[in-house]
């Protein structure tokens, strides 16, 4: 069988299979979102929001780029920001990082070819140039992407608070937690790198304790 295929009839078992277990299941979809969670992350087909959580359908608000990045010029991003915080009033924002991004391991080499990928990487070689020594302290070729993905989960979770969206938030008492994590491809598990929140002042954010070791 062609593997396109394979997802349609795959559908069909995981619709016939909650159905049987809900039957209410697909009319409570209609019914609206009330997600309490944006998801940020990386668009690597490896590393699956829903799945390594054990979300179901409308636990998740979830937007995917290459490497995670946070432009506040990204309309795609932040009208998902947007609607996110103003209309479904997640009350948690996970940024998430990967082990081994390739996004990010082509910011460190410039392994990218001239096109939009190039184009796009441009801040996370931002990112490299605000923090060149601690990344390149580091020794071992791969752990040295791994530091610049926890580096880089922090700058950009940093960019993520500074949009107005969120000072709008904070600003009016809304309850809001921004959160950088990174999953670890070699053990399937999400490692915290820090939180933010109105109580801490942005320019105070240190460089997050190593956890992809
Ligand atoms: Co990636």
């Amino acid at each position: 069988m062609r593997k396109y295929k394979q997802l349609l009839l795959a559908n069909k078992a995981w619709s016939f299979e909650l159905k049987d277990e809900s039957p209410d299941f697909f009319s409570r979809q209609v019914a609206g979102q009330k997600p309490d969670f944006l998801w940020i992350g990386c668009s690597d087909s490896r590393v699956s929001p829903e799945q390594m959580t054990m979300t179901p359908p409308g636990g998740m608000f979830i937007h995917r780029n290459i490497a995670n990045l946070v432009n506040d010029d990204d309309m795609n991003l932040m009208s998902v920001l947007q609607y996110a915080v103003d209309v479904l009033e997640v009350k948690h924002v996970i940024l998430c990082g990967h082990h081994g991004c390739g996004g990010i391991k082509a910011a460190l080499s410039g392994g990218a070819p001239a096109g939009p990928v190039d184009d796009w990487l441009g801040n996370a070689r931002a990112v490299y140039h605000a923090h060149t020594s601690e990344i390149e302290s580091v020794a071992d070729d791969d752990a040295r992407v791994n530091r610049f993905v926890e580096v880089n989960v922090r700058d950009q979770l940093v960019r993520l608070a500074r949009t107005s969206i969120v000072q709008n938030r904070w600003a009016s008492g809304g309850q809001l937690v921004l959160h950088g994590w990174v999953y670890d491809l070699r053990d399937g598990l999400l490692k915290p790198l820090l939180d933010l929140d109105p109580s801490k002042p942005l320019d105070e954010v240190k460089a997050p304790e190593r956890v992809l070791v």
